[in-house]
C-alpha cells in the first residue's frame, strides 16, 4: 500500500458515549462487515464485554474506503478500552495512530475520561477530530457540548462533527475528516520497529500479537526479535485484520496487523513492546513501555478445599491471555489454600472473578481488595507489602508508605458539597476546582489508593445519583500512619478479615466493621464475640447471641412444599459459608470492609 494512501486512527471516549457504536458504523459503512454479517457491536467480542456493555481488550480493524476525492484509503481503526484500569493499552493503541476520533455525548458533554483520553492523544501528538454524538437524542445539548469543548480542551467548534452513531449520522463526515485531517504515516527509511499494541493468546497458534510498523517492513519467513525479552522467533504468518484475520506476505512502514510467531507465553510478546529484524536490529525499542503493573490485590479461595487445583489450573489459562493478572499460592489458617492475584484495577479483578466462576466453574470466596505499600524496615530495606497478613512485626517497621493518586471528578455542581465531604472522609486533599461551564465543575484530588479500592465509587454514584463521572492516576507511593487492624472471631484472629488502614480512621471502623459482622454472620449455637484489635489491644467488640436461626418458624409447619423451597434456598445461602474454627462465615463478611461509611 502507498504510505499516503493509510491513516491510523483510535476512537477515544469516555464509557457509554458510543465508541463501539460508532466503530460498528464505520464497518459497516465500509463494507468491512455486510449489515447480514453485523452482529451488535462486533468489536466487543469478549462475552463479558457485551453483556457489561463495555469494551476491555481492544481490537483493531483495517477498512478500505473511497473518498470522494475518488482515491481509495486504506483505514486502520484501533478500538481502545473505555476503562481507568485499562489506560495503559489505551495509550499503546495511541501510540499506533497519527489521529484519534474523540467522542463526547451531547446530552453528557465532557467527562473524567474524556480529559483523562485527550491528555495522553496530545501528549503523543496525534491529530483529534472531535465528534459529537448522539444529536438525536431529545436530551442533546449540541452547543454546551461545543462550548466545553473550546473552554476546556480549546478545541474550535467548527472542527466539531455532529453525529448520530445509533442512527448513522454524519458517519460519510467521519470517514472523509480521517482522510484529509488526519497525517499519513512517515517512513524514515529506518531498520524494522513494530510496536505490539494488543497481544492474545490462540490454544492453537500461540501469541498473536497485533502491530503497528512503525519503520521498516516485516516479511513472512523472516527472524524476528522482541527487544524487552531479547528473544528471537520466526515469523510463520503476517496478516491483517478485516476484522477477519486475513494472512498477508509483508507489512510495510505505517501498516497494522498481526504477526503469529510459535510465541509460547504472552509475556514474550507483551503490550508496548517493540519487535525489530533480528539479522539487522534497530538500534533501539520504541519509546513508552510499561511493565504491568498490579494495582489492586485480593485472596481468592476456593469455597471447597478439593477445587484448589483447579484454580491453579484456572489461572494458569487466563494469565496466558492476560499479563497483567499476577497471582501465588496464599495459606490462610482461616480460609486454607489459595492464591494471592494481583490486578489492574477493581474492573480488572471483578472480571477475573467472574470469568473463573463462570468459565471454569469455580465456587471461590474473595476477601477484601488492598493495595500495595511500601514498607521501610528498620534495618533501612524495603519491602513490598501486598497483604496484611505478610506485614512484618511492629517492631521491625520503621515506616509504612501508601500509594497515592490524582483523581479528577467531574460533577453538576448541586453535588459538589456532598462529593467533597466523601473524599474528606477518604483523606482526601483538595488540590483545585474548576467550572467547566454554568452547571459543571471538576474537581481535583489526591486520594490514598486504598479509599478507592474500598467501594468509593459506589458512594461516589450515590451521592451524585449517577452524574459525577471519575478518573485516577497513580503519583507515588507517600509516608502514613498505616496500621493492621486484626479482626477476632471467638477470641481467634481470623487472617483473611485483617486489613491495613490508616491510623486515623481505624478506630471508627474497627467499630463499624465489627457491628457489620454481627449482622453478616449467622447465629450459631454458642455465643460468638467479635473483636476489633489493633496490636493486640481490643478496641471494639459485638456479640453475635446464641440461637440457631430456624428458616421454617414462620411457616407454622403448615405447607410443606414452601418448606422445602425454603430448606432448599437456606442450601443456597449456605454454599458460599467457610467454617473458621467452629465459626460459619459467609461470602459477604469477608468483604464487609465494603460496606460500612
Ligand atoms: P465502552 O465500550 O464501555 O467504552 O462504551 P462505548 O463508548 O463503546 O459505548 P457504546 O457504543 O457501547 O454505547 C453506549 C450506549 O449508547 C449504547 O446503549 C448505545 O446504543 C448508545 N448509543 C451509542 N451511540 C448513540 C447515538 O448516536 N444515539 C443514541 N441515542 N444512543 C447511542
Amino acid at each position: 500500500m502507498q504510505i499516503d494512501l493509510i491513516r491510523n486512527f483510535s476512537i477515544i471516549a469516555h464509557i457509554d458515549h458510543g465508541k463501539s457504536t460508532l466503530a460498528d458504523r464505520l464497518l459497516e459503512l465500509t463494507g468491512a462487515v455486510s449489515a447480514r454479517d453485523m452482529r451488535a457491536q462486533l468489536l466487543d467480542s469478549m462475552d463479558i464485554e457485551r453483556e457489561r456493555g463495555i469494551t476491555i481488550k481492544l481490537n483493531n480493524a483495517r477498512l478500505s474506503y473511497q473518498a470522494l476525492d475518488g482515491k481509495v484509503y486504506e483505514l486502520n481503526l484501533i478500538d481502545t478500552p473505555g476503562h481507568v484500569d485499562f489506560s495503559y493499552e489505551v495509550s499503546r493503541s495511541l501510540a499506533a495512530c497519527e489521529g484519534a476520533l474523540l467522542v463526547v455525548d451531547a446530552s453528557q458533554g465532557i467527562e473524567a475520561q474524556t480529559l483523562a483520553n485527550v491528555g495522553l492523544a496530545r501528549e503523543l501528538g496525534l491529530q483529534i477530530i472531535p465528534v459529537i454524538n448522539k444529536i438525536d437524542l431529545p436530551a442533546a445539548d449540541v452547543n454546551m457540548a461545543q462550548e466545553e469543548l473550546l473552554d476546556v480542551l480549546g478545541i474550535d467548534p467548527d472542527e466539531c462533527i455532529l453525529a448520530s452513531a445509533k442512527e448513522g449520522l454524519g458517519i460519510q463526515d467521519i470517514l472523509e475528516a480521517i482522510v484529509r485531517r488526519i497525517p499519513c504515516p512517515q517512513n524514515n527509511n529506518k531498520p524494522l520497529q513494530a510496536l505490539i499494541f494488543d497481544s492474545y493468546f490462540d490454544e492453537y497458534r500461540g501469541v498473536v500479537a497485533q502491530i503497528r510498523i512503525k519503520e521498516g517492513r516485516m516479511r513472512k519467513g523472516m527472524k524476528m526479535q522482541t527487544m524487552q525479552t531479547g528473544q528471537e522467533h520466526e515469523v510463520l504468518e503476517l496478516g491483517v485484520k478485516t476484522p477477519a484475520l486475513k494472512p498477508v506476505d509483508e507489512l510495510s512502514t505505517g501498516e497494522v496487523g498481526y504477526v503469529i510467531a510459535n510465541i509460547k507465553a504472552i509475556e514474550d510478546a507483551t503490550v508496548g513492546d517493540t519487535i525489530t529484524d533480528a539479522s539487522a536490529p534497530a538500534a533501539e525499542p520504541l519509546p513508552g513501555y510499561k511493565p504491568a503493573k498490579s494495582m489492586v490485590f485480593c485472596g481468592l479461595f476456593p469455597v471447597d478445599g478439593e477445587q484448589f487445583e483447579a484454580l491453579r489450573e484456572a489461572l494458569g489459562k487466563m494469565k496466558l491471555n492476560d499479563a497483567a493478572l499476577q497471582y501465588e499460592p496464599e495459606t490462610s489458617t482461616a480460609l486454607g489454600f489459595g492464591f494471592r492475584c494481583g490486578f489492574l484495577g477493581l474492573l480488572h479483578m471483578e472480571i477475573v472473578q467472574e470469568r473463573l466462576e463462570r468459565e471454569y466453574d469455580l465456587n471461590l470466596l474473595a476477601t477484601t481488595p488492598a493495595v500495595e505499600v511500601e514498607v521501610v524496615k528498620t534495618n533501612r530495606e524495603i519491602e513490598l507489602i501486598d497483604s496484611p497478613a505478610k506485614l512484618p512485626p511492629v517492631s521491625s517497621i520503621e515506616a509504612i508508605r501508601e500509594p497515592l493518586v490524582k483523581a479528577v471528578i467531574i460533577t453538576p455542581n448541586t453535588y459538589t458539597g456532598a462529593i467533597m465531604e466523601l473524599c474528606q472522609k477518604r483523606r482526601g486533599i483538595f488540590r483545585d476546582m474548576e467550572y467547566l461551564d454554568k452547571t459543571r465543575v471538576r474537581l481535583n484530588y489526591e486520594l490514598p489508593l486504598i479509599e478507592i479500592v474500598t467501594d468509593f465509587f459506589n458512594k461516589l454514584k450515590s451521592v451524585s445519583q449517577g452524574y459525577a463521572s471519575f478518573d485516577y492516576e497513580f503519583i507515588e507511593f507517600r509516608e502514613s500512619d498505616m496500621i493492621k487492624l486484626d479482626i477476632l472471631l471467638n477470641g481467634e484472629p481470623v487472617d483473611a478479615l485483617a486489613v491495613i488502614i490508616h491510623r486515623s480512621t481505624a478506630e471508627s471502623r474497627g467499630r463499624k466493621l465489627c457491628e457489620k459482622l454481627k449482622e453478616l454472620i449467622p447465629r450459631h449455637m454458642f455465643e460468638i464475640p467479635i473483636q476489633a484489635a489493633i496490636g493486640g489491644k481490643v478496641i471494639a467488640r459485638e456479640t453475635i447471641r446464641a440461637n440457631r436461626k430456624d428458616v421454617t418458624a414462620k411457616c407454622y409447619g403448615g405447607d410443606v412444599t414452601r418448606k422445602r423451597k425454603l430448606l432448599e434456598k437456606q442450601k443456597e445461602g449456605k454454599k458460599r459459608l467457610k467454617s473458621v474454627g467452629s465459626v460459619d462465615i459467609p461470602q459477604e463478611a469477608f468483604l464487609a470492609m465494603l460496606k460500612i461509611e
